[in-house]
């Protein structure tokens, strides 16, 4: 592709000395542990039952003494009992929608809020956002952080944002023929799925005005941005953030390189960590990752387990650090038969087949005692279900797998718009044991 990179000016500090980094972490990661210590009282019993104290914090590295802190502790202080500050200083609360239990509830402050702003609009300008860009927005909008987030920080940064939200498919294709936005935010998944409504509207989506996708919220592959890439006829960039830590942008990647999302260390501590011990991994490493804020005030976030998968790799188009495109949620793994399987190594191998689309879904069952593993997925537009050419892309898809990631898996292949759409996050495991 061939997007410039922004023509809007960085901030300073995203090109500073590694050491003044470092100093600025170390002096807000001190006045965080601080302040989560001195105005939460779940903090604040955290830290003495590890019999740890902000005071002990003297170095980056003597965050590792400090308590994770988990999902399972948002839950029992449901809703606003993990908040630092009164409750007349929120100004917004968030929530995720949580499969099961109570949600989790995130609040911010206005600082909150103007950090999150800024640290959106340069994510957007990392993507290569330019002046006088328009920026259609599909993001759902409320309780979830992505539309407002995406929202506050497009306007930040000055761009004409249209904040269509999720679903309504066909208008969204018909806005953006009328309304010809240069960029769109959106789930992969979501992506997709509109660019499947381009075609049945009969318009090339090639031919779009779009220029640059910012895409996040869900796992996705290098394959499949290069299935959107070239579908769309835009670049695509790796958004990533969660509401816990603060909604989108907390790292983003670099039109320039592509290369994993740019942590933005002047405001997120990441660490990696064993995902079974606790244990510090070393950069390169791979492992869970972790993240402490450095100014939030709302809603401090002290070593918080993301239960993202990936590895720390050095800065390249900044000089904050980068995260490996994330390969999958602990959550999201399967094990199938003692092998461990991610949903992005099955689409990785789907993209593979030209006859197939990406749209699929993992369906686990019991087999008599033993787990089983049906993918079930699409054929590309054109093609029937049962034809040959089909039957032979299952077989290739099946032996892939079974080569590359250890799995016996079922291929159901099924037509055109036989697999669920998802207007946000694609749902890309559904467990039937
Ligand atoms: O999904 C925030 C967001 C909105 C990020 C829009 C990017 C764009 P949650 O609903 O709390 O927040 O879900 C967070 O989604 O822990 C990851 O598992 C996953 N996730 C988010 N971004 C990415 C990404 C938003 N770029 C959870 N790649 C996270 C892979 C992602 N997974």
């Amino acid at each position: 592709m061939t997007t410039p990179a922004s023509n809007l000016p960085l901030e300073r500090i995203e090109t500073a000395s590694t050491d003044e980094l470092r100093a600025l972490q170390l002096k807000r990661l001190k006045a965080t542990l601080a302040h989560a210590y001195a105005n939460s009282p779940v903090y604040k019993s955290k830290f003495d039952a590890a019999g740890v104290h902000p005071n002990d914090c003297r170095s980056l590295s003597d965050l590792a003494k400090f308590p994770f802190t988990t999902k399972a502790d948002l839950r029992d202080n449901y809703p606003f009992g993990m908040f630092a500050v009164p409750r007349d200083n929120i100004v917004r609360i968030h929530a995720s929608s949580g499969t099961t239990g109570k949600p989790t509830v995130v609040g911010y402050t206005q600082n909150d809020i103007d950090t999150w702003a800024n640290l959106v609009a340069r994510s957007l300008r990392a993507s290569g956002a330019r002046r006088g860009d328009m920026v259609h927005v599909s993001y759902g909008y409320g309780l979830f952080t992505g539309g407002l987030g995406a929202h506050y920080g497009a306007e930040r940064l000055g761009l004409t944002v249209v904040p269509f939200g999720g679903g309504q498919t066909e208008r969204q294709v018909q806005l953006m023929q009328d309304f010809k936005p240069d960029m769109i935010m959106v789930t992969p998944s979501y992506m997709l799925a509109i660019a499947d409504e381009f075609e049945r509207q009969g318009i090339d989506p090639r031919s779009s005005s779009l220029r640059l996708g910012v895409f996040g919220a869900e796992p996705w592959t290098n394959d499949m941005r290069l299935a959107i890439e070239q579908r769309m006829g835009i670049d695509a960039v790796d958004i990533y953030g969660l509401s816990e830590v603060m909604g989108p942008g907390v790292a983003n990647e670099c039109i320039e390189t592509k290369d994993g999302p740019t942590i933005w260390e002047d405001h997120f501590y990441p660490e990696i960590i064993n995902p079974e011990t606790g244990e510090l991994v070393a950069d390169g490493e791979m492992g869970e990752l972790v993240f402490t804020s450095l100014t939030k005030e709302a809603l401090p976030i002290i070593r918080y387990r993301t239960r993202d998968l990936t590895r720390l790799l050095p800065g390249t188009a900044r000089t904050m650090r980068r995260m490996e495109k994330i390969t999958g949620r602990s959550d999201d793994m399967m094990i199938v038969r003692g092998v461990n399987v991610f949903p992005t190594q099955i689409e990785e191998l789907i993209l593979k087949q030209p006859v197939l689309a990406p749209h699929y879904q993992c369906v686990l069952s019991k087999d008599g005692h033993l787990d089983s593993l049906a993918v079930h997925v699409e054929v590309a537009a054109g093609q029937t279900h049962d034809s040959a050419a089909a039957q032979a892309a299952a077989a290739a898809l099946a032996h892939a797998v079974k080569t590359f990631v250890g799995s016996s898996i079922r291929v159901v292949l099924k037509p055109c718009g036989g697999v669920e759409r998802s207007m946000g996050k694609a749902k890309r495991v559904l467990d039937q044991r």
